[in-house]
């Protein structure tokens, strides 16, 4: 396929409303029970229906599932469960056909230990083309792994030490290497010139790890060392190699920056250095827990709005942000952020308070219908290696029901359970027996059913990618915080020239009287979009209360108002 055109090129993220699939525990189109290319090609109108306008797939590829695709062992081929490369084109052109960008999972930090070059470079030899094309010693630093024990494994073919940030199945690519990069940039252009539209670059900020490996320090080696890998030395050099590829296409690039500051987010996102488009940043997802799964603390709304507000306000008019609350990799929002009790006010508070921010929302399969966390019975039903690995690294004297209490709560698996179609046998994920467990929740939960309600979470969701949509000041404007430290109510400002939109969300379950900031009561805003639509029909035209404005439990409202 020829370069794309100017016309065609990146911009188009900053409109888009992206939709993630993790394929996996998406739709099941041939019966034997995994999610595939075929289940995906069978929902793509109705991702069109809720005004998605790009796809994110994780990752499709070969894969022994050590971690559920990000082992990679085959980069330019689908894996078997999923279909092959001509259904992936088939996808691919209808997705193209209604409208759709898709977006691939680039995992180039490691690979799988099955991939060919893995079990070449392990032969060692001073001939071996492949000998440096991952990180060997001969004695292991004090690096703790990600996922599993040490980030170092003794190959007893080579005799040597290799590194792994993640499992053991994960050995890490020696960047360093030219070689590697090449590689890298095959796999870029493979996809490309198959006309996919970009990448979400999986951990792309631990590439370039520090020169000597140095020992890591502090209380906890995984912390400690990981000044050693993040943003490391070259990391900028070698992304510019691949965003020369990616600009030859035009191919958006976001990255999964793990722990990035908001300040070096800004290097890869702006000036010389600039190598992304976008950036998914952890911080907000640390409202209730330090780092998921190890030091889970109860949900602050304050430190949801000061990640938010920090990162809206830093990138501002100089880089474009990700928006998203969930994806395959934490748990369901409405179990941490929100309430399962009020599950639809709950799960339609938190679609308002991000949807409006400024820049590109995702949505994680699932959260539009507002899936919950499954609670499995022992650590024996969990399948992630890093929750079960944590099970047996932290906090393992506490008892039984405290451990695996924190699995349902922080764990991944808790969001990677079959998406709920419908009310039948296995919520019409399949046919089959499904890979994993379908949440009991899904006869109440699931999209048949809230098609049919007006007030639903997923009716609610069109509604906000609806407002949002070629609405300048919700997708350009300026954004304000108020009331920061307002530890139940979410306000903030969209403006553009003289028209603002406000949103305000509650998260409490109690009914409360908000205080609006001053200068808001007596003032005539307009209705735009309310989770409670009884009792503030949108359209109308109400006068802001100067004794308060009554909020319901985890209500929701964004008004338009005319700035003086
Ligand atoms: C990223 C992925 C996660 C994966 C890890 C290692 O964080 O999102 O699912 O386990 O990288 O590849
Ligand atoms: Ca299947």
């Amino acid at each position: 396929m020829a370069v794309k055109n100017e016309l065609e090129t990146r911009d188009w993220y900053k409109t888009a409303v992206f939709y993630q699939i993790w394929v996996r525990s998406f739709a099941d189109g041939n019966g034997d029970g995994i999610g595939d290319l075929y289940g995906v090609y069978d929902k793509l109108e109705y991702l069109k229906s809720l005004g998605i306008t790009a796809i994110w797939f994780n990752p499709l590829y070969p894969s022994p599932n050590a971690d559920f695709g990000y082992d990679i062992s085959d980069y330019c081929n689908i894996h078997p469960d999923y279909g092959d490369l001509e259904q992936f084109k088939k996808v691919l052109n209808k997705a193209h056909e209604l409208g759709m960008k898709v977006i691939m999972d680039l995992v180039i930090n490691h690979t799988s230990d099955e991939h060919p070059w893995f079990i070449e470079s392990r032969k060692g030899g001073d001939d071996n083309p492949y000998k440096d094309y991952y990180i060997w010693r001969d004695e292991p630093n004090n690096w703790d792994s990600i996922f599993e024990g040490k980030a170092w494994e003794y190959d007893s073919v080579r005799g040597q030490y290799y590194l792994h940030l993640f499992a053991k199945k994960q050995p890490d690519l020696n960047m360093d290497n030219p070689k590697v990069r090449e590689e890298v940039k095959n796999i870029l252009r493979f996809w490309l010139s198959m006309g996919v539209d970009g990448f979400r670059e999986d951990v792309i900020n631990f590439i370039s790890k520090r020169e000597g490996l140095p020992n890591g320090i502090g209380f906890l080696p995984i912390i400690g060392s990981m000044h050693h890998y993040k943003d490391g030395p070259h990391i900028h050099e070698y992304l510019a190699e691949f965003r020369a590829v990616c600009d030859e296409y035009g191919a958006v690039q976001i990255g999964e920056g793990p722990m990035t500051t908001v300040n070096s987010a800004m290097k890869y996102l702006s000036g010389d250095t600039k190598s992304m488009d976008m950036m998914f940043s952890f911080d907000h997802m640390m409202a209730d827990c330090l780092f998921t799964e190890y030091f889970h603390r109860p949900f602050s709304l304050i430190r949801l709005k000061t990640a938010l507000s920090r990162w809206q306000y830093k990138l501002a008019d100089k880089a474009w942000n990700s928006l998203y609350l969930e994806n395959h990799d934490h748990p369901r929002v409405i179990s941490r952020y929100g309430s399962e009790k009020y599950h639809r006010e709950s799960g339609t508070a938190l679609a308002t308070a991000y949807m409006f921010l400024r820049g590109t929302p995702f949505i994680y399969q699932g959260q539009e219908i507002g899936m919950t966390n499954i609670k499995l019975s022992s650590i024996d039903q969990y399948v992630d290696v890093s929750s079960k690995n944590n099970y047996i690294r932290y906090h393992v004297k506490d008892p039984v029901e405290a451990r695996l209490h924190r699995i349902h709560i922080s764990s991944r698996d808790s969001a990677r359970t079959p998406m709920q179609w419908d009310a039948s046998e296995n919520a019409g994920f399949t046919t089959g027996k499904p890979w994993f467990y379908v949440n009991p929740n899904y006869k109440a939960i699931n999209v048949a059913a809230e098609e049919e309600d007006e007030n639903s979470i997923l009716n609610y969701y069109r509604k906000c990618v609806e407002l949002r949509k070629e609405n300048q000041v919700l997708l350009f404007g300026d954004y304000k915080e108020y009331d920061h430290k307002n530890p139940f109510v979410y306000m903030y400002e969209r403006r553009k020239g003289k028209t603002s939109y406000f949103v305000i969300c509650s998260f409490t379950g109690e009914p409360i009287t908000y205080k609006l900031p001053r200068g808001f009561g007596g003032h005539t805003a307009k209705i735009m979009l309310s989770n409670y639509p009884k009792k503030r029909v949108p359209g109308e035209i109400r006068r802001m209360p100067e004794d308060g404005l009554k909020l319901a439990p985890y209500e929701a409202l964004v008004v338009k108002m005319k700035r003086v």
